[in-house]
């Protein structure tokens, strides 16, 4: 058989095949569930759940957090909310902030939010011409630094080795596959109780979010009259 060019591409094509099923089957499925759950929200199967998929370092994703905010205060304990990364190739750094996130929240999870937003804040810094002749290592220095700088100094050499360590990569990967798993290919995507909101790709404002939670909110109060006079 001859090796033609062609032929040799097929065969190193297959072998990286091979070798990404292998590299993948030691964390595919994850240890754990990917997502960061939002406050101190017990999940019940009365409780509405928002899924929202957000990238830290996109502008929409930052845009739609105020009002989903709002609405999740509104809501209380009615609605918990969990976020999962999808660190987009066409974002700059995207995967980089993600996997701060990941490192950040493996250290201290009540510090994961308040990572996000100041990713949110200050993600400018972090994508287009400004950052076009940076190198990854100067980048993942001033990640480290700023995030330090949320979660407190003690945590600077953590975050530091977080970066050097293997397993953040994975839990990045397991959230971008995880996002792609649900069919999400941009941000922010958000799913109620499993199934996709329709309005997406745009911020959705407090005022959608009241149109699409209050009915839900209503049947369930509903429900519970229902079993109250039944025990009555
Ligand atoms: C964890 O993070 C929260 C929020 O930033 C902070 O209030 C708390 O002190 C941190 N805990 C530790 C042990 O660093």
């Amino acid at each position: 058989m001859q090796i033609t060019p062609q032929l040799a591409l097929l065969l190193i094509s297959t072998v990286c095949l091979v070798c990404d099923v292998k590299v993948g089957a030691d964390y595919i499925p994850p240890a754990r569930f990917d997502g960061f759950v939002y406050g101190n929200m017990a999940y019940d199967s009365d409780t509405i759940l928002i899924e929202a998929f957000f990238d830290p370092v996109c502008p929409d994703s930052r845009d739609s957090w105020p009002s989903l905010k709002r609405a999740l205060t509104y809501y209380g304990s009615r609605v918990s909310l969990v976020v999962h990364l999808l660190p987009l190739p066409y974002h700059d750094n995207a995967f980089v902030a993600s996997r701060a996130l990941h490192i950040v929240n493996a250290l201290n999870s009540s510090a994961t939010f308040p990572t996000l937003e100041w990713f949110f804040k200050h993600q400018e810094k972090f994508y287009g011409a400004k950052t076009q002749y940076l190198s990854r290592a100067s980048i993942v220095d001033e990640i480290v630094k700023s995030v330090t700088k949320v979660v407190g100094a003690s945590y600077y050499s953590s975050i530091k080795n977080g970066f050097n360590d293997r397993k953040t990569d994975l839990q990045t990967r397991v959230s971008f596959k995880y996002s792609a798993l649900r069919g999400v290919y941009g941000t922010p995507f958000f799913y109620v109780n499993g199934f996709l909101l329709p309005d997406t790709g745009n911020a959705v404002d407090y005022n959608t979010w009241r149109k699409v939670i209050d009915p839900l909110v209503g049947k369930k109060s509903v429900k519970n009259e229902e079993s109250l006079h039944f025990f009555l």
